[in-house]
């Protein structure tokens, strides 16, 4: 059974997936590691981030890899394990430029519905998956919330581990990156036709992983 659960950067969704996840039993698959780690490689390499034919040189020359075994799996990238470099600034920003080249997209995807065959039992989470990655998913979430929720969000994250951040800063960045993200041509982030979309802005963490966990154990 895959679940798929899309949306906008500060919805949550990253934890709400591997909650859900834990709650199930199920495997956990972040496909933002995915673009991430390409971007991470692309620096060490001191690719042009600008330049999608580099971009895509460096994505087909290098090894994405889960070890499935961690809870979260570890995300292991030419078999070094380099998950706790994943969400830095820098790798942030250069996984927005690798997400938007096609052909990176199209490995990505092809490498996702293998995971999907290979482990059966997921919770997928990122921006394309109910649309273009698993369309015949069972479950299918998009969550939401306001851009200013998000922000404060975001805010208190980095300030959570000492960055010091401009709050108005956080907040163009996001509105600038939903656009982006909606407005790439291939895999936008779009709200797949048979989603169930959750505002949560006013929800808790948990009250949003009660809500999928219960839903699925209604209906699955
Ligand atoms: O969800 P995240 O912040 O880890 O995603 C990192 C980047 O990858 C972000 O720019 C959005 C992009 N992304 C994507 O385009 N498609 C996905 N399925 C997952 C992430």
């Amino acid at each position: 059974m895959i679940i798929t659960i899309d949306g906008p950067a500060g919805t949550g969704k990253s934890s709400v997936a591997q909650l859900v996840a834990q709650r199930l039993g199920f495997d956990f698959l972040d496909t933002g590691a995915m673009y991430r780690a390409i971007g991470l490689e692309a620096l060490r390499r001191q690719a042009s981030l600008e330049d999608r034919r580099e971009l895509t040189f460096v994505a087909q020359h290098l090894r994405i890899e889960f070890d499935w075994e961690k809870r979260p799996p570890a995300v292991k990238l030419n078999g070094e394990v380099v998950t706790h470099l994943l969400r830095s600034g820098e790798a942030t920003r250069a996984a927005s430029y690798v997400a938007v080249v096609p052909a990176i997209r199209e490995l990505l995807v092809r490498q996702q519905q293998q995971i999907g065959r290979e482990r059966p039992n997921l919770v997928t989470e990122g921006r394309d998956q109910g649309t273009v990655v698993f369309p015949k998913a069972e479950f299918k979430y998009y969550l939401d919330a306001r851009p200013e929720e998000r922000a404060r969000r975001r805010t208190a994250q980095l300030r959570a581990r000492g960055e010091i951040v401009d709050p108005a800063e956080i907040l163009n960045q996001i509105l600038a990156r939903d656009q982006r993200d909606r407005e790439r041509e291939v895999g936008p982030l779009a709200i797949p036709r048979d989603a169930r979309i959750i505002d949560t802005t006013a929800l808790s963490q948990s009250d949003v992983v009660e809500r999928i966990v219960a839903e699925v154990k209604r209906r699955g």
